[in-house]
């Protein structure tokens, strides 16, 4: 009773305070219908809370209101002739039953009109009493109000606008759909003079078939040419392919040269034959995050050529991998995917998506580019095809003879006869994978994906990995990604040459896990940060989006070679978080040749944030002279001692810059 009355008694002194304005019409909050709006979790109720309890704040109650998740944003329409917004705000009591939800819920409550900030209410967390909001509207047509996840992820983040209500004189005001952020390009194109790019060391061994495309923007037609090309590699001047096979471990420093008419450009490329491969992180393309299920030949082939037709390849891009769904399922008489699932001397088959393997590994290889395939562990995949259990020898020889240059290997279904999981279970499949690969006479990546089980990271090394999954699967939302992305920060010291942390594949471009795709969900900024954080922490880049359907800001995102050196150094080090304060981020990768490459990332969703850096931070001396240079601009930001003013920084967005020693 005691709740009841505290609501009403707000009510009535928020009423009171109207006495005298206008017309003194009222749109109560709760009055509107929410259900076309997407909220971060949960379903809104008018007058409850997200989990559909009495509102509660601090202990009181409140009659009338909504409660909502972070992240959401409610956009009303105005004539400009509103009046004033007043509300109460807060994190929803319901939270304290969760465990660490007491400790974990932080929101922001934020009022904009016509894009201005009108009210902030800070961070807010569980137990805090309500604050008042109380805006004046006049003049105002877009009001927003945003309740955001204060940059730390959205967990908890019950948030519940009470007694909230917009006083109008005129139209009465109209929830509308928030807008969706227009995709900006900030990347020139590459000139028409001839500029060297992708890795600038790649590793072989000895004996295997050697595969490697040089690289070049610039007009077409371009001449390669290597010196000091190690003994049994010939080079197709005028495709870059370089091929053969080395019969003696060493280190081979070549002179590449690419020329054009318009010039020439050249560069070292160091060649390293050993037992170490993908010395620098891969790059290419996996059908997952687009197609799902739905892949097939003709799919992969149209990637494989987009990117050729795209130009993607002269940035480096090498990879076609096929993720799951090739194979066929055991008891199933499907015309496409029935059985049987293996030839008589036991070796898989692949269902009739995919009619003629070799022949795909061919046309990529035809391309420049490389052919990855998928499998597990267990005796089915995720998605319940045949997989490599007590076939593991026979399965990789078949990749070898197909011509695959990349495996994933997905634990999935080997849930079922792994035992108990303990680290020694978590490994075995792997080692033995591992093993086999290392002896079949081919360079295939091993992609360990277990996702991060038993801290993969510190061994996925030791028993043959390339990379290894470092968490869940990715999705196009900012949770998904940032929450993955951001979440590598202690992982760096197990980054480095031949041997990735992977935070899974890219969602950019149009994504869909099936036969209908749409636009990634990510806002363009908060792509940005994608690519961005990818390159700081060195992982595997591989694109999720038909490349036939990619369209020029994606393209744009992805053919900067500035921002992909960073990803591609030689030097293989992983970012490291070196500041994370007032929704700021700062993370840093040391360069071979000296440089940083700093990212200042906002994890603010809807106000721009000024970053700045100080040299200290970054372990510089503090009279240290930098040329900073914004690497998506592709421009020279001054000389700096001691500290940047990166200005400000967009919602969700970076400035991703690289400190050049004088
Ligand atoms: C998941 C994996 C995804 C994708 C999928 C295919 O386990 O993490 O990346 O490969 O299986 O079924």
């Amino acid at each position: 009773m005691i709740r009841k009355i505290t609501g009403l008694c707000i009510l009535a002194a928020l009423s009171a305070a109207f006495v005298g304005s206008a017309q003194g019409r009222t749109a109560w909050l709760d009055e509107y219908d929410y259900s076309s709006v997407s909220i971060g979790w949960g379903t809104i109720h008018k007058n409850r809370s997200i989990e559909n309890n009495p509102l509660t704040i601090a202990g009181k109650v409140y009659e009338r209101g909504i409660g909502t998740h972070a992240m959401s944003e409610f956009v009303f329409r105005l004539d400009s002739q509103a009046e004033r917004f007043t509300a109460l705000v807060g994190v929803d009591d319901e939270i304290a039953a969760s465990p660490n939800g007491r400790v974990r819920a932080s929101v922001e409550f934020i009022v904009l009109g016509d894009g201005k900030e009108l009210f902030n209410s800070g961070v807010m967390k569980s137990g805090m009493s309500a604050k008042a909001i109380d805006v004046n509207l006049r003049g105002v047509k877009q009001l927003r109000l945003i309740t955001s996840d204060a940059g730390d992820g959205i967990d908890y983040d019950h948030a519940d606008w009470v007694m909230a209500r917009i006083e109008y004189a005129g139209e009465r005001p109209e929830l509308a759909q928030p807008l969706r952020a227009k995709p900006y390009i900030l990347t020139p194109k590459p000139g028409p003079e001839p500029r060297i790019t992708g890795p600038k060391v790649f590793g072989a061994r000895p004996g295997n078939p050697f595969l490697f495309t040089l690289t070049a923007t610039g007009d077409r037609p371009m001449r390669f040419a290597v010196a000091g090309l190690p003994d049994g590699l010939t080079l197709d001047p005028e495709s870059g392919q370089i091929t053969g096979t080395v019969k003696n471990q060493g280190h081979y420093k070549t002179i590449v040269t690419a020329t054009n008419a318009k010039g020439t450009a050249q560069r070292e490329l160091r060649i390293v034959i050993g037992d170490a491969i993908a010395l620098t992180p891969p790059m290419g393309w996996n059908s997952w995050n687009c197609w799902g299920c739905a892949v097939d030949d003709q799919k992969v082939r149209q990637s494989a050529k987009a990117m050729v037709d795209t130009g993607l390849i002269n940035h480096g891009w090498t990879y076609i991998n096929i993720d799951d769904c090739w194979m066929r399922k055991r008891g199933t008489d499907d015309p496409v995917i029935g059985e049987p699932v293996r030839d008589e001397n036991g070796f898989i088959l692949p269902n009739a998506k995919f009619p003629d393997m070799k022949g795909l590994t061919d046309y990529i290889h035809d391309l420049g580019l490389k052919a990855g395939i998928y499998i597990g562990p267990g005796p089915t995949t995720c998605q319940g095809y045949e997989a490599s259990w007590q076939h593991e020898q026979l399965d990789a020889q078949q990749f070898a003879e197909w011509g695959f240059d990349y495996l994933k290997y997905d634990w999935c279904g080997y849930s079922s006869v792994s035992g108990n999981q303990t680290l020694e279970d978590l490994q075995r499949p792997y080692r033995l994978m591992g093993g086999i690969l290392r002896q079949i006479g081919r360079d295939i990546v091993f992609s360990l994906c277990q996702y991060g089980w038993g801290e993969v990271w510190k061994w996925g090394k030791e028993v043959g990995g390339q990379c290894w999954r470092t968490t869940g699967d990715i999705t196009d939302s900012w949770s998904s990604m940032a929450g993955i992305g951001f979440g590598q920060a202690d992982l760096y010291p197990y980054a480095g040459p031949g041997h990735w942390n992977d935070p899974d594949m890219l969602v950019v471009g149009k994504v869909g896990w099936g036969p209908n795709l749409r636009d990634s969900r990510l806002t363009p900024d908060e792509q940005y940060t994608h690519i961005s954080l990818w390159c700081l922490l060195s992982a595997p880049l591989l694109i999720g989006c038909p490349i036939e359907q990619m369209d020029e800001f994606t393209l744009n995102l992805l053919t900067n070679d500035e921002v992909l050196e960073v990803n591609q150094d030689p030097l293989g080090k992983q970012a490291r978080r070196v500041k994370d304060a007032d929704q700021i981020q700062v993370w840093a990768k040391e360069m071979e040749d000296g440089s940083l490459a700093v990212g200042i990332f906002n994890m603010n969703a809807y106000l721009a944030k000024s970053g700045s850096i100080d040299w200290q931070t970054l372990g510089l001396q503090h009279n240290e002279q930098r040329r900073v240079r914004d690497l998506w601009r592709q421009k020279d930001l001054g000389i700096y001692t001691a500290r940047l003013e990166a200005g400000d920084v967009p919602p969700h967005g970076v400035l991703l810059v690289r400190l050049f020693p004088q």
